[in-house]
């Protein structure tokens, strides 16, 4: 059936009524919709990268031609405001119906000014701080034309291994959703669509829908198999929370999920996302995802991807040219109808007037230089990076500092720094640093040499990924005349993102050796680490006094480095990816389940520790070198007992919105200012389904003077104790509660509260 003829009457009506009044970019874009061709319809699902060939057999598609025409409805990978603004003026001037085109971007972590990487800055544990970063980053793309980037990208991600894990949150979905709902208000200008029309607003992506993180043995790309329940229990919660802020955008993943390719999923693009999640935005596929459902074994043809592809739910197609050149046919026919090539095209159309793209579809070149690097945006990048920084260890037992902390570095302090990444200014800007130069960085050597002037000695020692000692001697000469070492070790930004998993998580090429020779010299040493994933320290960990995780700082490396080095600020992360001590760990995160034969620990004795049939490996302790929440800063906190406000509540009560308040003092015993992440954790025993060990349910950072105790208080819900139980079903049960509060996953005193019938 023909649905525009449906349609129609209903659209004129609804048209009519309202535009005497100002009507809604819905409105416009229905009416819309209804003057355009089944080819042109077609074109609004269409995205292509740029200029790109596309296909495996690198077809090369008369961009210009099929812009011209209207067949296309975005471009990825256009960069800057002259050529956006030349494409823009081909769609909007020589199209018949000018619709302008949608320009995305993958502008991840800064467009121009380069902040840390995603996984550090989600280890700042501070949704404001990924809002802001977000604004800037989408009022510096949007000058250039730019009015929609794929992110957030809100994978959970247990396996270092995935290269992945550094465009994300970590592995937690508690602290996953509230920072995929920090950067979605970052980047659309706030929750929901009423300030995108704003000019330095940009549309947000949740990606990579879904379970991209979950590849088997971290490779990418991998097929994903998983339950329903850790599905929806570890998942899904950051794009449902990303959907109920008013994401625009979802992009469909490359994974199988238990069998069936994520972008050619109905469960979850139809079933879950639009029926029960209501999303009413649009959904774009990853790059050539539609097409790979030809190698993934569930089409032999494209006609059959670029069906299976839509039928499921993906709105539009990224560089597979199958939409094109499929679709039209396939609604003649009969097989797709064209009522659901115009819901989707509606949905596309409605994100473009409501970014304002019809009434200003250019951007001003002129203007969009002086929108770069602003000194506030600046500024904002080294206070992201000073506060992604997380100090793992700080406390030598023995030799020059034995007994003691090493950081932060005295004043007078002669250093040598050493290693592949002191100096290194393109590593810094880490992986997707979309516009990022790295004549902008400030490395760690430029910013100590400005600081402590020629006590400072630079040795390299070695390159990242080398096997040559060349280096060694200069670093050990350099070293000799210190009196403490900087090591600035770590990967290379290329070994961590998309297609770059690992199977050894250690410092590569000869670092470490390089380190165990300088280590010799008995000198303090503080060990830098950069990378995109936890890394395996074990050796670093037992002998090296202080570590200090950078990730990829951004254009403010040095800065920030050098301030917290020196304590002129002091280091405030925490994990939210768990440290393996090995890597046949892997999968390994805070928030498992618990076996029935655990390894006794504290709050278990019920096996003696000689027993041998208990979970756990015979050659590696099972425990993290560092666990997730743990990060330490220049002085020490003590958190008091948990308290709850009560020791019994009913299912019911919870249901009809009571809340159990819990409370904890945390005192700060040091003698320095110093800011903490408190964390409440929840376990739930008695439940039809296992829970797991803990589970993060609330965090709080705060600063507090020496001497000082804040009370910190956190509210449990529904919301927050409801979990998927054996019937597939959302539900509060009762159980028996442990509540605590924090300084990591680790720790904390806890307190038992029933949930009864
Ligand atoms: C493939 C990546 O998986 C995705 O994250 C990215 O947004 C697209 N390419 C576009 O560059």
């Amino acid at each position: 059936m023909n649905t525009a003829t449906i349609a129609c009457p209903l659209i004129a009506s609804v048209v009519s009524l309202s535009f005497a009044a100002a009507p809604t970019p819905d409105q416009r874009a229905l009416d819309l919709l209804q003057r355009m061709t089944l080819e042109e319809k077609v074109g609004q699902l269409v995205q292509f990268s740029d200029g790109m060939a596309t296909g495996p057999d690198r077809v090369k598609v008369d961009q210009t031609a099929l812009l011209n025409k209207g067949g296309i409805g975005s471009l990825l990978n256009a960069v800057g405001a002259h050529k956006t603004n030349a494409l823009q003026k081909i769609a909007v001037e020589k199209s018949r119906l000018g619709v302008p085109l949608l320009f995305g971007l993958d502008v991840i972590h800064g467009y121009r000014t380069t902040f840390p990487v995603p996984l550090g800055l989600s280890a700042a544990w501070d949704p404001s701080l990924i809002e802001r970063t977000a604004r800037v980053a989408a009022a510096e793309a949007a000058a250039g034309g730019i009015r929609w980037t794929f992110a957030p990208m809100v994978d959970i991600a247990r396996d270092p291994r995935w290269g992945r894990i550094m465009e994300g949150s970590g592995e937690d979905p508690y602290l996953g959703s509230a920072l995929a709902v920090a950067a979605v208000r970052g980047y659309q200008g706030g929750i929901g669509t009423a300030n995108l029309a704003q000019p330095t607003s940009i549309l947000a992506c949740a990606k990579h829908f879904v379970a991209y993180g979950g590849a088997e043995g971290g490779r990418d790309y991998n097929t994903v198999d998983i339950s329903e329940r850790v599905l929806r229990d570890v998942y899904l919660p950051p794009f449902r929370a990303a959907s109920d802020a008013g994401v625009v955008t979802f992009m469909s993943a490359f994974n199988a999920l238990n069998g069936v390719p994520t972008s050619a999923n109905h469960h979850t693009l139809t079933g879950i996302l639009r029926n029960e999640w209501k999303f009413d935005g649009f959904v774009v596929s990853d790059w050539t995802s539609v097409a790979e459902l030809i190698p993934h074994g569930i089409a032999l043809d494209d006609r059959t991807a670029a069906l299976k592809g839509f039928a499921s739910g993906v709105d539009m197609d990224m560089q597979a040219n199958l939409y094109a050149a499929e679709l039209p046919g396939l609604v003649r026919a009969g097989k797709v109808s064209e009522q659901a090539v115009d819901a989707s095209v509606r949905r596309i159309l409605r994100a473009k007037f409501e970014l304002g793209l019809f009434e200003n579809p250019y951007v001003n070149a002129d203007a969009e230089a002086a929108a770069m690097l602003k000194p506030e945006y600046i500024a904002l990048a080294r206070e992201a990076a000073e506060q992604s920084f997380v100090l793992l260890k700080n406390y030598a037992a023995t030799g020059d500092a034995g007994g003691r902390p090493v950081l932060p570095l005295a004043a007078n302090a002669r250093i040598a720094l050493i290693g592949p990444l002191a100096d290194d200014a393109e590593e810094m800007l880490g992986g997707w640093s979309c516009q990022g130069k790295k004549e902008d960085v400030i490395t760690l050597r430029a910013s100590l040499a400005e600081r402590f002037g020629s006590a400072v000695t630079y040795a390299q020692g070695t390159t990242i990924t080398g096997g040559s000692r060349e280096g060694f001697a200069a670093a050990l000469d350099a070293a000799k005349n210190a009196d403490f070492v900087i090591m600035a070790l770590g990967e290379s930004r290329h070994m961590s993102g998309e297609a770059a998993s690992r199977t050894r998580l250690d410092l590569p090429g000869n670092q470490l050796d390089l380190l165990k020779e300088v280590d010799k010299l008995g000198k303090p040493i503080v060990l830098v680490a950069f990378s995109g994933r936890p890394l395996t320290l074990a050796w670093e960990a037992a002998n090296i006094p202080a570590i200090l995780m950078a990730w990829y700082p951004g254009l403010q490396a040095g800065p920030a480095l050098t301030r917290v080095l020196t304590g002129e600020v002091s280091p405030s992360g925490k994990l939210t990816a768990t440290m393996p001590r090995a890597v046949g760990q892997v999968p390994i995160y805070y928030n498992h389940l618990k076996t029935g034969r655990p390894v006794p620990g504290p709050d278990d004795v019920s096996k003696d520790q000689g027993y041998k049939f208990l979970s756990r490996y015979v050659d590696e302790d099972g425990s993290p070198l560092y666990p997730f929440g743990h990060g330490l800063t220049y002085t020490t906190f003590t958190y008091g007992p948990t308290k709850a406000s009560t020791k019994e509540i009913s299912v019911n009560a919870l249901r009809n919105g009571a809340t159990i308040e819990i409370e904890s003092a945390v005192t700060n015993t040091g003698s320095r200012s110093g800011t903490e992440i408190a964390q409440l954790y929840i376990r739930q025993r008695g439940t039809s389904v296992a829970r797991p060990v803990r589970e993060l349910k609330g965090f709080e950072k705060f600063t507090l003077e020496p001497g000082q105790t804040r009370a910190v208080k956190f509210k449990l819900t529904a919301a927050e104790l409801a979990f998927w139980n054996i019937d597939t079903q959302l539900a509060v049960e009762p159980c028996e509660l442990t509540v605590w509060v924090a300084a990591s996953s680790i720790t904390g005193t806890p307190t038992k509260v029933m949930i009864h019938e």
